[in-house]
């Protein structure tokens, strides 16, 4: 298996010819909608005829497809389907699953690479550069390297085998099937949690979210093409609810790899925990990532540009709608003048617009109910006595779904934009006394439910030693000196614990380890 190396961004530099076919890219997705998606069980296109919508986040007149949605009865199409298809599956050699998911990733960056990037851009609201990191750089990584984590798990075999004797260890794929739930945020993500558990020789019924459709297809198509064997990979997308129901109380359910809201993974976790030994087979592997309330806490010694420059970046690329977005930033007294008017300086600049204007630093935020839903907490801050919306505050869904960059200012670091998830565009900032410097890193581990991400700011070696340490469990990805976003497969694994999930890090062999069941081997001679 080759060694993977993280897939180079391009930055379709206007007038070069990537911009210009990533423009005619987007041109032709426009004069072409809306496009009719199908659902793909055993590797068959299926249309039942009930359809739903994904618009075009920043222009909700543009239908952008018409995906079918599954039944039950579909998706019991899909489980005996993809169970018959397992058992070819993981008799295949490693090294045959491999080359698919390598091969994938090739035709992605090269052959398909235009309209992965053009169905993610007006689909999921990206401008070029936040699609460019997702559907083509982070995707590619997570094949490339989810195939390197499997060799090494393969490799991983006692170290003590006495005279007579031969002890190693079989990583048996799952018995049952992988229910993969996955997000609209990433199509990176998309890709990673039915394909992950794929590698080792599982299958996986692939439920995408209703807002993400297009560019999640179009990735279904590119596995097929690679040579995924019908019914590994079930592209199902449908109803939570309906999905949720009948494939949680499935006997062959083998596990679940989620990313999506805390609320639907306790739910998955509930479900999955009443049912046990009388339903399933096996316990079912339960792996989930979920919200993030992620901080950035700023020591008097920090770089100001620095922080300013990183915060707006970690609070409004993709219109704050990562799970490791920053929502929420400590600053002391002192410091905070200069960089409050280094931050509206920079705020000042965003442009908003179509995400198929290149020029764009933000677009339009998923939906509609996502749209009411930052609307009404920044409605509430501006009733709230004890915040102030300083900068930003106005959301327009005339067009699209805009919401401006907004910072709140806050007395209160308990107050609801200061604690809860926003999935939005919105940074609440709470003001501290420098010399209150180590109790107030507390606030980052008591205020909030979440253990995500998180970032601390300084220059001074003590402050930042201190607050490493102090801030041990707030966070599953933590950073020193930069933004709480931005974590690279292979270099960044990543998860949080508490609230965020149960910390099984995405682009990680730890992950992997999920979707395996070793069997110890003893053999005398
Ligand atoms: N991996 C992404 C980031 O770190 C979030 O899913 O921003």
């Amino acid at each position: 298996i080759p060694v993977p190396t993280n897939q180079p961004c391009w930055n379709y530099v206007p007038g070069t010819e990537s911009a210009i076919k990533l423009k005619q890219a987007c041109e032709k997705m426009r004069k072409e909608l809306p496009y009719d998606v199908p659902l793909i069980i055993n590797g068959k296109e299926v249309r039942n005829g009930k359809k739903k919508e994904q618009l075009i986040c920043s222009d909700h007149k543009n239908v952008l497809c018409k995906f079918d949605v599954v039944d039950e009865n579909l998706i019991q199409k899909a489980v005996d389907g993809a169970m018959k298809a397992k058992k070819h599956w993981e008799e295949l050699p490693f090294e045959t699953r491999a080359g698919i998911f390598l091969k994938a990733a090739d035709l992605m960056v090269g052959k398909y690479r235009y309209e992965m990037m053009a169905s993610t851009i007006l689909g999921q609201g990206k401008n070029v550069w936040q699609a460019e990191i997702d559907c083509i750089a982070e995707l590619a990584d997570f094949l490339r390297f989810n195939v390197k984590f499997a060799e090494e798990i393969y490799s991983m075999q006692p170290k003590i085998n006495p005279a007579g004797m031969w002890n190693r260890v079989e990583y048996r794929p799952l018995e049952g099937f992988v229910l993969a739930i996955t997000p609209f945020n990433f199509t990176a993500i998309g890709g990673n949690l039915p394909t992950s558990p794929a590698i080792l020789g599982n299958v996986s019924l692939w439920k995408p979210s209703s807002t993400s459709i297009l560019s999640n297809y179009i990735f279904a198509k590119i596995l097929q093409e690679a040579g995924l064997p019908d019914g590994v990979i079930q592209f199902i997308p449908g109803s939570g609810s309906v999905i949720g129901r009948t494939l949680l109380s499935n006997k062959n359910l083998g596990g679940v790899h989620f990313t999506g809201s805390t609320e639907v993974f306790k739910h998955i976790w509930m479900e999955a925990a009443k049912f046990t030994m009388d339903t399933y087979k096996s316990y079912p592997r339960i792996v989930g990532e979920t919200g993030g309330k992620n901080y950035h806490f700023i020591h008097e010694s920090a770089d100001l540009d620095h922080v300013a420059n990183s915060t707006v970046r970690g609070a409004y690329e993709y219109q704050g709608q990562k799970c490791s977005a920053t929502s929420r930033m400590y600053v002391p007294k002192n410091v905070w003048p200069k960089l409050r008017e280094k931050l509206e300086a920079i705020i000042k600049q965003i442009k908003m617009g179509q995400s198929d204007d290149f020029s764009v630093f933000m677009s339009a935020v998923i939906d509609k109910a996502s749209f009411d839903n930052i609307k009404n907490y920044i409605e509430g801050a501006k009733k709230d006595p004890d915040s102030e919306v300083i900068i930003g505050g106005k959301c327009d869904d005339s067009v699209g779904w805009f919401v401006e960059p907004t910072v709140i200012l806050t007395k209160n670091p308990k107050s609801k934009t200061m604690v809860e998830e926003i999935f939005g565009p919105v940074l609440t900032i709470y003001l501290y006394d420098p010399d209150k410097y180590e109790e107030t890193l507390d606030l980052c581990d008591n205020t909030s439910e979440y253990g995500l991400c998180g970032a601390i700011f300084a220059q001074e070696r003590n402050a930042l030693d201190y607050a490493v340490k102090r801030l041990r469990n707030t966070a599953g990805n933590f950073y020193i000196n930069d933004k709480s976003t931005g974590s690279v497969v292979g270099q960044q694994p990543f998860g949080g614990a508490r609230a965020s999930g149960n910390n099984q890090k995405a682009g990680a062999i730890i992950n992997l380890l999920n979707w395996c069941s070793p069997r110890s081997i003893k053999e005398n001679f």
